[in-house]
């Protein structure tokens, strides 16, 4: 019998896969909890930790809790917490003033957690939804959300996030122009050393549907979001928004959801090489969590595959609502 070709195959790419200990030296990516963010939702009141129907596994807490959940942070080695109120309609007005109260409840919170945990970064979301009668992320007039109003009270929002204490102020709201007036603002405030980490690639997504039910947005918000949030079929566009975002003074930028959009954190990661996040968001969340209650996948795997794929397509971290049942993965 004549052959061509060698009896075997030339190149075995199953011997690199052939044991734990040899998949563990040739793995291309490693996922500690240091890559992880914990979004966490604040409500009023004390002692008070309630579940969030369409988030199975997530509560809305109390001060108190959030500041045993920030303890919880450290001690799993996650380095930061991001901060959602839940307001009630008392505080959802059409001029959005609690935004920038300094006793709302993110700031009390904000003040809670340094005075217990000073080391853990707090991170807080600027845009005005919590606080809207609108459910919107800014001021709408005749059913147009208008920008550079907005913006003045973002400004407002973010100084007084800043002057409570945190870390990193994460804008969320798509106005234009929004990170150069806080960057300047905080700047002049003397706040140098506030982090501004953009939602600078944030689609307008079904995939946020629970976390509207989480922070009570979901009955208020009339319409959608198309006219600020970006179109799910762009991608230049995602690249527009990045540097424009660093070019007024972003120190991080972060891509929105997080796992349809893994070919825009790959993207962004390559063209600009700047710390670069993704926010596996609450729709994400709630999907594989429903599938593992119903026993069609195994949820925590789904879970560290996912996040790892994140580290996969360039990110240097996640925000999730996973971060601390994955750190105990981790932690083993
Ligand atoms: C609001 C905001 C949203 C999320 C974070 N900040 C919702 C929205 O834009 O409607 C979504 C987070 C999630 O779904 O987990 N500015």
């Amino acid at each position: 019998m004549k052959t061509t070709q060698a009896a075997f195959p030339a190149t075995r790419l199953r011997r690199p896969r052939r044991t734990p200990a040899i998949r563990a030296l040739v793995a291309e990516n490693a996922l500690t909890p240091a890559d992880l963010i914990w979004p966490v939702f604040v409500r009023d009141g004390e002692g008070i930790e309630e579940p969030v129907p369409s988030m199975p596994g997530v509560v809305r807490r109390s001060v108190d809790k959030v500041v045993e959940a920030a303890k919880e942070a450290q001690a799993l080695g996650i380095p930061a917490i991001c901060l959602f109120p839940y307001t009630g309609s008392a505080n959802r007005t059409s001029d959005c003033t609690e935004a920038w109260n300094p006793d709302n409840l993110s700031n009390r919170a904000t003040r809670a957690i340094k005075a217990a945990v000073p080391d853990l970064a707090i991170m807080t979301d600027v845009a005005l939804d919590p606080y809207s009668d609108t459910g919107h992320d800014g001021f709408v007039v005749d059913g147009e959300i208008i920008n550079d109003e907005t913006v003045e009270a973002l400004v407002k929002q973010a100084l007084s996030q800043a002057e409570a204490g945190v870390d990193i102020i994460g804008p969320s709201d798509m106005m234009d122009g929004r990170i150069g007036a806080i960057r300047t603002a905080l700047e002049s405030a003397g706040h140098r050393n506030v982090m501004l980490l953009s939602y600078a690639a944030k689609y307008a997504s079904a995939f946020y549907g629970p976390f509207r039910d989480a922070v009570g947005a979901s009955g208020a918000l009339k319409g959608d979001k198309a006219t600020y949030q970006m179109n799910p079929a762009n991608s230049d566009e995602a690249m527009r928004c990045v540097a424009r975002d660093l070019s007024e003074g972003a120190d991080m930028v972060m891509v929105k959801p997080g796992m349809p959009y893994l070919d825009i954190c790959r993207r962004v990661k390559d063209e600009f090489a700047v710390p670069t996040f993704a926010y596996q968001v609450s729709g994400e969340y709630a999907m594989i969590q429903a599938a593992a209650q119903n026993g069609w996948i195994d949820g925590d795997r789904a879970m560290m595959e996912s996040l790892m794929g994140f580290k996969r397509a360039g990110c240097d971290g996640v925000l999730t609502y996973f971060a601390p049942l994955a750190a105990r993965v981790l932690n083993g």
